[in-house]
């Protein structure tokens, strides 16, 4: 049975990967940070995940705290999922986000090259590392130069860069997933889609009357979290540590989105939706569109959902939340 270990396990990614895992045959370990509100730590997993995997304190800012977990639990794969995610938010605590996602990931590392060099090692990379550069098709790939425009892509940058380093230095089997944005029913409320579907389905349900956003001009690339983690689990696998685009190859703004979810609910979204600074960025990244050609080509995946069947899922998620 192969072992893996998730740092950010409760997250959004992490309880998607757990799940593949487990029905892969593998024993699960995860670290959760300590809150003062346990319970709502472990809502993203089902009674039955939650007896089938092992969970351990642990925080990536806790050197000493993780070595002793991987040299306990001997993992065959490790995923670096842990961070403070929102991008928005790493404005407003830019030091924390450094240290969680940049000190944090050299911790993760340094643990692993100490207690289970043989092991493989999967990093949480991001398409937020491009910051506002574009190749001339249009599109985003493993080679566009890497111009982070916020402190979340800067922190992630450092997080990317030194696991090439540690890949080549220590000869070890690291790998940098670079993904693009994906969501899902379980994405936290927060981040654009689940704002706007959880807000138009509330509207719907007659329990909010407006939708407040920022920038709807900007373009995302939109996939699925259950798609992305099959990715994970492949980028690790292959024989040789390398760095891959994930990406579902298309891009939507905010805008069109937004149309998309209120015309699904048969809402007129113009009557409720208006613009708010306060969600705006102090630097904005205006357009994501990811090539994946290299993950496709080398290691045979693609994503099944659509942004239509995604924003459906999310849509469905949320009226059985919210409905009766
Ligand atoms: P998420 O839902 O925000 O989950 C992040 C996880 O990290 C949570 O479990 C969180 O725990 C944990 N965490 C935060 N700081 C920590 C610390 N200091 N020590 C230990 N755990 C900590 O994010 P996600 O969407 O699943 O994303 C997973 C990873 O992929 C992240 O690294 C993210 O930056 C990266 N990524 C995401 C996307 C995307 O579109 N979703 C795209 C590219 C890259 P708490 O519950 O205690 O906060
Ligand atoms: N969150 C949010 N809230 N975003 C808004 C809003 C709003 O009210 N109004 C407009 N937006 C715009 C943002 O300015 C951004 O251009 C876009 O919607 C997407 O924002 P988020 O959903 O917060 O995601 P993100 O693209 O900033 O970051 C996500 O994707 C990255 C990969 O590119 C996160 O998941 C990161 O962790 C991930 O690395």
């Amino acid at each position: 049975m192969k072992k893996a270990f998730i740092t950010g396990i409760n997250g959004q990614d992490g309880s998607y990967l757990a799940e593949y895992l487990v029905e892969m045959g593998y024993e699960v370990h995860g670290i959760i940070r300590r809150s003062s509100n346990t319970e709502s730590q472990q809502e993203r997993f089902s009674a039955d995940l939650r007896s089938k995997i092992t969970t351990h304190y642990g925080d990536l800012l806790d050197q000493g705290g993780i070595e002793r977990l991987l040299d306990e639990i001997q993992p065959d794969e490790i995923y670096n999922l842990a961070a403070q995610s929102h991008v928005r938010v790493s404005f407003d605590i830019p030091q924390f986000t450094v240290q969680a996602n940049a000190i944090g990931v050299l911790n993760v590392l340094e643990a692993y090259r100490r207690s289970c060099p043989t092991a493989r090692f999967y990093q949480a990379s991001s398409s937020e590392m491009f910051g506002n550069s574009v190749d001339d098709d249009g599109f985003q790939r493993e080679s566009t130069p890497m111009t982070p425009v916020s402190p979340y892509g800067c922190s992630k940058l450092f997080g990317y860069s030194i696991v090439r380093n540690y890949r080549k230095a220590y000869n070890l089997h690291a790998c940098n997933g670079i993904l693009f944005n994906h969501e899902s029913p379980r994405r936290s409320s927060n981040f654009v889609t689940t704002k706007v579907v959880k807000t138009a389905v509330q509207i719907k349900l007659g329990l909010a009357d407006k939708l407040e956003l920022g920038n709807m001009d900007a373009y995302r690339d939109w996939g699925h979290s259950k798609d992305y983690v099959r990715a994970m689990h492949a980028i690790i696998n292959h024989d040789t540590p390398d760095d891959f685009v994930v990406s579902t190859m298309h891009t939507t703004s905010v805008r069109a989105m937004v149309e998309y979810v209120f015309g699904k609910l048969g809402l007129d979204h113009e009557k409720y939706v208006g613009q708010n600074p306060k969600f705006m960025r102090a630097e904005e990244l205006k357009y994501l569109k990811g090539n994946s050609t290299k993950i496709r080509e080398t290691l045979g995946w693609k994503p099944e959902y659509t942004f239509e069947a995604l924003m459906d899922d999310m849509i469905a998620g949320w009226l059985e939340k919210l409905g009766d």
